[in-house]
């Protein structure tokens, strides 16, 4: 039997995680500059900026594993009923390709960082380009459920229900 909505540490991390990408990819200059010094072969300083991701970016990987668990061992709700076969789908697919792309940025990003490999950062780069691409799909869906089928979807992102 799937659950009537999301448990409350379903929608505390949704929101914690969002909060997160979005302080990931405003501080992220400093991490790119520290790459391309060190690529040119200069010393690293610290930098509590570049902490900032890293330590981040960890975080996110361990709230996804988390929420992946809750998916598993409780549920989600089935999908609004007003949508069609096919919005399940790219709604389905978008929830999933951004989970594994939440997995993908920080092991990427760490092999990169930690191991030094070139390839590992330029997937770290596609990804990201993949995480803004799915974000705008995601959101355009929810304001979509919003305001043109009106049937109140971000309520089931707000409000616990068992
Ligand atoms: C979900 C987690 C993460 C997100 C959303 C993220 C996002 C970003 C973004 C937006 C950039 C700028 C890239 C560009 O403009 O081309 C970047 C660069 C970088 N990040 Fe992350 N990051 C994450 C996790 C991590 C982690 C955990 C590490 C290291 C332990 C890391 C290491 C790096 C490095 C070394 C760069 C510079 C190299 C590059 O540009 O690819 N990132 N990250
Ligand atoms: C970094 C940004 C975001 C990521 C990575 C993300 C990721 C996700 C994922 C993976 C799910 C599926 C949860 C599950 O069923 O296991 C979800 C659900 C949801 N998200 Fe987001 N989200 C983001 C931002 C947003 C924003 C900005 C909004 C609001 C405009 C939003 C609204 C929702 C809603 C309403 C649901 C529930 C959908 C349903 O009931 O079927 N999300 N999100």
């Amino acid at each position: 039997m799937k659950p009537g909505g999301y448990s409350r540490a379903q929608i505390v991390l949704h929101w914690i995680v969002f909060l997160l990408v979005v302080q990931q990819f405003v501080f992220s200059e400093y991490i790119e500059e520290a790459w391309e010094k060190i690529a040119e072969g200069a010393e690293m300083q610290f930098s509590p900026l570049i902490a900032l991701h890293v330590f981040g970016g960890i975080l996110i990987a361990l709230l996804v594993v988390w929420r992946l668990v809750l998916r598993v061992r409780r549920g989600v709700p089935a999908s609004p009923g007003a949508e069609t076969p096919a919005q399940k789908t790219i709604a389905h697919g978008t929830h999933h390709a951004l989970y594994l792309l939440l997995i993908l940025m920080p092991v990427s990003g760490a092999a990169a960082w930690f191991l030094g490999l070139e390839p590992a950062a330029t997937a770290h780069g596609y990804a990201k380009v993949a995480v803004i691409v799915l974000v705008l799909l995601h959101v355009i869906g929810a304001l979509h459920h919003q305001f043109i089928l009106r049937d109140n979807l971000l309520n089931r992102m707000k409000t616990p229900r068992g």
